[in-house]
């Protein structure tokens, strides 16, 4: 451990390792967590309004005897975030949105089930959807999966970092820069913060026990984001072309990673 700090690595501190009792309670949120985006899935189709995505996650959620972490937090006003087509993330479900052919929409969940933290995000495609908009869900999908296989015990973040902007960039597209994952499990947002455009070698050291998100954000044109002045939340790009994102909530352990949601 004193040789990694004395190479200028972040070391994590124990805090921030899960025993296992904890996985065993972030894992039961985890179902629930699962089991919103599989209950979405099955219902999202055209003509849908973003807010019938909201009440999903809500039944979904409540009937477990969970709590939608999102809803008040740091004022957030809604359970889920639902981010369609240039919206990059923390979109407002909302009646007036209607979802219609060649739409795509990340909905991004995060539950807490007995003071425990689950968040994973997945992109649905609406009707016909253009095959470079296909493409870019599916390059996105395909940087998280090979972000996964580069998170190893005792390797660093930044080898995860690098699998997933490579990828990215070999397709064309460009990753978001401002917005990261994030540590997870016994609170909605711990240290570290996951960035997607860090190099091998780079970044925290994997220690067996770190839980956290991969989430990269990727815009099929360039990665400039803003953010609406008047909510504070909704960001889109500033090029009006559309962004994708998946997450998932990776555990590392002794001999690998295990995926805690999806
Ligand atoms: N679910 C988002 C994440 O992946 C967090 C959004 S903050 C919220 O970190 F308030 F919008 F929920
Ligand atoms: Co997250």
């Amino acid at each position: 451990m004193f040789k990694y700090m004395l190479e200028g690595h972040t070391v994590p501190p124990r805090s921030l390792l899960k025993t296992p009792a904890q996985i065993e309670g972030i894992k039961k949120s985890a179902e629930v967590n699962i089991a919103c985006l599989d209950e979405v899935g099955k219902r999202i189709c055209e003509e849908m309004s973003t807010k019938e995505i909201n009440d999903i996650v809500n039944e979904v959620t409540y009937g477990a005897g969970a709590i939608p972490a999102p809803l008040n937090y740091e004022g957030f006003p809604y359970s889920v975030c639902t981010s369609v087509n240039d919206q990059v993330c923390h979109g407002f479900p909302s009646e007036k949105v209607i979802l219609k052919s060649g739409d795509i929409i990340n909905v991004d969940c995060s539950t807490i089930l007995n003071g425990y933290y689950s968040d994973s995000s997945r992109m649905y495609m609406i009707g016909d959807v253009a095959p470079e908009t296909k493409k870019l869900v599916e390059v996105t999908k395909e940087c998280v999966e090979l972000g996964l296989k580069a998170t190893k015990p005792w390797g660093f973040l930044g080898d995860m970092g690098e699998a997933v902007h490579t990828h990215a960039e070999e397709n064309g597209f460009s990753v978001v820069k401002e917005i990261g994952g994030h540590g997870v499990g016994n609170d909605f947002h711990e240290e570290p913060w996951v960035s997607y455009n860090t190099n091998r070698g780079e970044d925290m050291l994997l220690v067996p026990g770190l839980m956290f998100t991969i989430e990269p954000m990727i815009n099929m044109g360039s990665d400039a984001i803003y953010t609406d002045g008047g909510n504070n939340w909704e960001v889109y790009t500033l090029d009006g072309k559309p962004s994708a994102q998946w997450e998932i909530q990776v555990l590392v352990t002794e001999t690998g990673t295990e995926v805690i949601s999806y």
